[in-house]
């Protein structure tokens, strides 16, 4: 097909589709970036948009599920029956076993926009750590090599970016020559997007040659990790099961036996961490079970009423919340891509730079638009028998998602200091604290001194006493 037959078919499918003004500068632009906006309106999938436009862009999705949610049965963080001790033993003991034959690969998704932090430059990029100021890149990167370490085996990296940071990210492994890791067991790969509407339905130009597209959301990674060759990569390695984590939380455990191994006991395809909520509407997805299904609902979508609901012991019926921490085996991904699966769509109402009907950029001051994404956790319905195995807060969740306030980075580095401490005192050392409980001294665990509790108490000796004011890093 010549460049002009090609321009008769886009533009035909266009007007059919009420968005003809994706052309509307196509005249005033050089040939080849003709062809690169005609190739980017070529891979929008046009047997859904207008389902899309329907459903999320011109009417808000209305959730009904809330009226048959039940809650989702989950495994205590600490065995509490004889039974359970035993199978958390066995668990541990599979898990290892997994880990040390490198069936187990680590997978971050590090493709989000970090808008609401407003840093700029990739979210893994951020210093977080609370006396070296090490970068999230570098904590994970520490944590794998010190994994691999204990597990005597090479451990793999999958780092799902977007096109809109996938550059950035690379170079800045290459900069830091890959904090250490082996570049063959560093994997980058890159998330699809979906394009940005108006709330009448109509796509968004960035620019004159370009869609106003952005990441399709977390959710995109189960698609991208089967496009993109790293499910392949996984299984050349031999590798059965993805440790799935967001790039915003530094205190993840990245490589942890039990969670590897009840996934693998119960012969489950997707599997979830859960915490208790700190109130009723915290902002995380709730668990719940839908048809015998599990679920994760938003919380937006859980009307109040629910949210509120109490057992007769007095905790939340709903208690269970999402804080994005999967295993995944390999084998899900492929079966969900071989079947064409598609996730749930979710909106959102942003602010969208863009150009206007004259051509000139609009950075708007209000939402202005619609940004479509979907959910990886949308998958856990899908997945045979999930396991959810509630964790402690201050132990594995710590994200980094504001600039001040809740989920900053002032919370996280006290919580990393709250972490270290708690590993420390329980081994026995004497750690100074505040009237308020807080340590009054700052300490940092490097991954190659200890990745758990566990790990501080064979190296007690080499911990000095701690006095008030102190930093100490440990490594
Ligand atoms: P968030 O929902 O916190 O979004 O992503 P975000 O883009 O990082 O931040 P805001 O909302 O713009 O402030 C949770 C995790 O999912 C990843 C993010 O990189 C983060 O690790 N993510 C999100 C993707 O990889 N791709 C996406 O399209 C969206």
């Amino acid at each position: 097909m010549d460049s002009e037959q090609r321009y008769e078919k886009t533009a035909k499918i266009l007007t059919d589709n009420g968005q003809g003004q994706l052309l509307a500068f196509y005249d005033q632009l050089p040939d080849n970036m003709r062809q690169h906006l005609l190739a980017q309106i070529e891979r929008l999938d046009f047997s859904q948009i207008p389902i899309w436009i329907e459903k999320y862009i011109k009417n808000a999705r209305t959730m009904t599920l809330a009226n048959i949610l039940e809650p989702a049965p989950a495994y205590p963080s600490e065995p509490t029956t004889l039974a359970e001790q035993q199978k958390y033993e066995l668990a541990r003991k599979r898990g290892t076993e997994l880990l040390s034959a490198g069936k187990v690969a680590a997978f971050v998704v590090a493709g989000g926009q970090g808008t609401r932090l407003g840093f700029d430059g990739p979210k893994g990029n951020f210093p977080i750590s609370p006396i070296k100021n090490k970068t999230l890149f570098q904590l994970f990167a520490e944590t794998i090599l010190a994994a691999g370490k204990k597990y005597g085996t090479e451990l793999c990296w999958y780092i799902m970016t977007s096109p809109l940071n996938n550059r950035a990210t690379r170079e800045i492994f290459e900069s830091n020559h890959y904090y250490g890791l082996d570049k063959s067991g560093v994997f980058f790969f890159e998330q699809g997007t979906l394009p940005n509407f108006t709330f009448d339905g109509k796509i968004l130009l960035a620019d004159k040659a370009n869609i106003a597209a952005s990441p399709d959301g977390h959710g995109g990674s189960l698609k991208a990790l089967y496009k993109s060759g790293a499910l392949a990569d996984m299984k050349a390695r031999g590798i059965e099961y993805i440790s799935y984590w967001q790039i915003d939380n530094p205190l993840v455990n990245i490589f942890d036996p039990l969670f590897v191994g009840l996934h693998a006991l119960d012969g489950a395809e997707m599997s979830a961490k859960a915490l208790v909520k700190s109130r009723p509407t915290e902002k995380v997805g709730n668990f719940g079970l839908v048809n015998g299904k599990v679920i994760v609902i938003e919380y937006s979508d859980l009307p109040d009423e629910q949210a509120n609901k109490r057992k007769r012991d007095g905790s939340l019926l709903f208690e269970l919340g999402s804080i994005a921490i999967h295993i995944i085996s390999t084998a899900f991904v492929e079966k969900l891509n071989r079947g064409g699966f598609a996730l749930p769509i979710h909106r959102a109402v942003k602010k969208i730079s863009h150009i206007d009907t004259s051509g000139n950029a609009v950075t708007p001051t209000e939402p202005n638009g619609i940004k479509l994404e979907t959910f990886v956790f949308d998958a856990l319905p899908l997945a045979a028998n999930p396991v959810i195995l509630k964790t402690i807060r201050t132990e594995e969740f710590a994200p980094v998602k504001n600039a001040t306030g809740e989920n900053s980075p002032d919370v996280t580095r006290q919580m990393m200091i709250d972490r270290a401490a708690g590993w420390l005192a329980a081994t026995g050392v004497t750690v100074p604290r505040r009237p308020d409980g807080l340590p009054d001294c700052i300490i940092e665990i490097a991954p190659s001194f200890a990745l758990s509790a566990r790990d501080v108490k064979a190296k007690k000796d080499r911990i000095p006493p701690i006095s008030a004011g102190d930093q100490l890093y440990l490594e």
